[in-house]
């Protein structure tokens, strides 16, 4: 969403990676940002600017003389609207060029025309050794000095046959870094507690009970916090899903496990947001061996109601902010401001219809104390942005 009408102007410099950089084009388009791609000469020996125009649907630039442009004045032109400057790849070459303020081709001269507002970011990509050099090494800290934007390197496998630093994040990563480098900087300083997904209540050693929550919801909250400056801890329930990065993720299995960990690391919280699904009850005489199927009746089992974790955080004598989540499957407006009052909480979020569990999209209603606020169907991770905008605004009226 972030993305979405940003000019980018995305140069390419000499290296394998230039590849992934045909993703990462791909990528930002469809996150609706318009891209500009600048090629050095040696970029164009690993892919070519047919493949980056047809991606990014508009012509690449690499020569400071190209009669396209009628004043000769590219290196000035191409920035004027662009919202940032991405070096992907940005090799160890190009690096001494943008430390030194070189101008000798379009790339390192438009980087150095850019306004001083302009922000510069570069994703290196070069080989272990090149990049644990010294000099590789002055010329990062140099460019993070100037207010240079560094993503990456990662380590891992690199094409070259060596491991180690020096791999080109993926374009996915990169994605989500400038993703979250335009992102509202809504709750920068706060710090945000979130449950998410089902709790697994254990009948014995392989059985359990728990329910159809995915956590999607909960991890698009938590994303969303963390790209929005928060400190964001999530203690969540099992779920096939990888935490958001910049989450810090304690995982739990039960209730009182979940109920056990917030209540561990809520004091120093200013929001705690309470989207997991919890089970309202667990078995009593959990069995230690598998229950064996008899021949006789069923068994039958006995329960014990497990502790309301967001009406217990509620209740601390100083609470974070605190939102809670309902899914109702009927009768939601009438329940869902009921609910708001007996948990005493500022802000409920209802789901509309009880069918969400699992899937993509959703559709929410606020419940506070003026009233209710309808969320429109939309993707789960557009309705987490607009909930942390909500939730920002009512943390400073
Ligand atoms: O009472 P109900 O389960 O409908 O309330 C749902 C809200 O309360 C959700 O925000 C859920 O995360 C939270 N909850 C909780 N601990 C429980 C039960 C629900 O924190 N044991």
């Amino acid at each position: 969403m972030t993305l979405a009408g940003k000019h980018i102007v995305l140069g390419l410099s000499g290296g394998i990676a230039c590849y992934k950089a045909a993703e990462l084009v791909r990528g930002l388009v469809k996150a609706g940002a318009q891209v500009q791609v600048v090629m050095t000469a040696s970029a164009q020996q690993f892919i070519t600017p047919v493949t980056m125009q047809a991606l990014s649907g508009r012509p690449v630039f690499s020569n400071q003389w190209d009669s396209r442009i009628s004043n000769h004045m590219a290196h000035i032109d191409l920035t004027r609207e662009a919202d940032a400057i991405v070096i992907a790849p940005c090799s160890a070459d190009f690096m001494r060029k943008l430390v030194h303020g070189a101008a000798d081709d379009l790339l390192s001269a438009l980087c150095l025309a850019r306004p001083a507002t302009l922000p510069l970011l570069v994703a290196p990509a070069m080989n272990v050794e090149m990049w644990e050099n010294p000099a590789t090494q002055r010329n990062a800290a140099q460019l993070r000095q100037d207010g240079v934007h560094l993503l990456g390197p990662v380590a891992g496998e690199q094409a070259c046959g060596e491991t180690g630093l020096g791999r080109m994040m993926e374009p996915e990563s990169l994605l989500e870094s400038l993703t979250s480098f335009f992102y509202p900087k809504q709750l920068l300083g706060k710090k945000v507690l979130i449950t998410a997904g089902p709790t697994f209540e254990p009948i014995d050693p392989v059985r359990g009970i728990t329910n159809l929550s995915s956590g999607k919801m909960g991890y698009a909250i938590a994303r969303a916090a963390a790209m929005a400056g928060a400190t964001v801890t999530m203690v969540s329930g099992p779920t096939a899903l990888t935490p958001p990065s910049g989450v810090q993720t304690v995982s739990v299995t039960t209730a009182r496990q979940m109920y056990d960990a917030v209540m561990a690391s809520v004091s120093d919280k200013d929001v705690f947001i309470a989207v997991a699904a919890v089970a309202d009850w667990q078995v009593t005489e959990v069995s230690a061996q598998k229950i064996k199927k008899q021949d006789a009746a069923a068994p039958s089992l006995s329960f014990k109601e497990n502790p309301d974790i967001l009406a217990a955080v509620a209740a601390l004598p100083a609470p974070p902010y605190c939102v809670g989540f309902a899914a109702e499957s009927e009768n939601l407006l009438e329940y869902g401001a009921a609910k708001r009052l007996k948990k005493n909480i500022p802000l409920l979020v209802g789901n509309i219809g009880h069918q969400t569990f699992g899937k993509d999209d959703n559709e929410l209603v606020l419940f506070d104390a003026q009233g209710q606020h309808p969320l429109p169907r939309a993707s789960k991770d557009q309705l987490a942005d607009r909930l942390i905008i909500e939730i920002a605004k009512r943390l400073t009226p």
